[in-house]
């Protein structure tokens, strides 16, 4: 199975009363396994979780930490480009050099990288005053 479809088929699973936006993510860790994820919505709108949390979540559940390649998919007219949280996090566990796929259902294809996404990002060495 690859990416693409594991991503695909966890999309169908999405929780969104709300929104009716389902989307799906699916990453390879370096690790060497695939974890999954789809958006999980609440009444309590911010309360609500995205794909790629979700599949973070997941890896870090099952005991992965690095991120090797990540595929989003959702049906939008264009492929849909996570959000700046989602990007924050998706960073936290990828070098910048990492490929991120974006899909539409319908077959559009965009292919970045999550220094592309998140340029300029905090990171660790942005708190390398702490403890002085
Ligand atoms: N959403 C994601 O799951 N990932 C993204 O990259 C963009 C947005 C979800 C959040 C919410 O459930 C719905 O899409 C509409 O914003």
């Amino acid at each position: 199975m690859t990416l693409l479809d594991a991503a695909r088929d966890v999309r169908l699973n999405a929780y969104v009363p709300y929104s009716k936006f389902k989307v799906g993510a699916a990453l390879r860790s370096k690790e060497g396994r695939v974890h999954v994820g789809c958006n999980v919505e609440n009444v309590a709108y911010p309360e609500g979780t995205c794909a790629e949390a979700g599949a973070i979540a997941a890896m870090i559940a099952a005991g992965d930490k690095h991120i090797a390649e990540i595929v989003v998919i959702a049906d939008s007219p264009t492929p849909v480009p996570p959000c700046g949280g989602c990007r924050q996090k998706i960073a936290e566990f990828a070098d910048t050099s990492v490929q991120v796929t974006l899909h539409t259902t319908d077959g559009q294809v965009f292919i970045t990288s999550v220094g592309n996404l998140l340029p300029g990002r905090f990171d660790p060495s942005h708190m390398d005053k702490t403890g002085q």
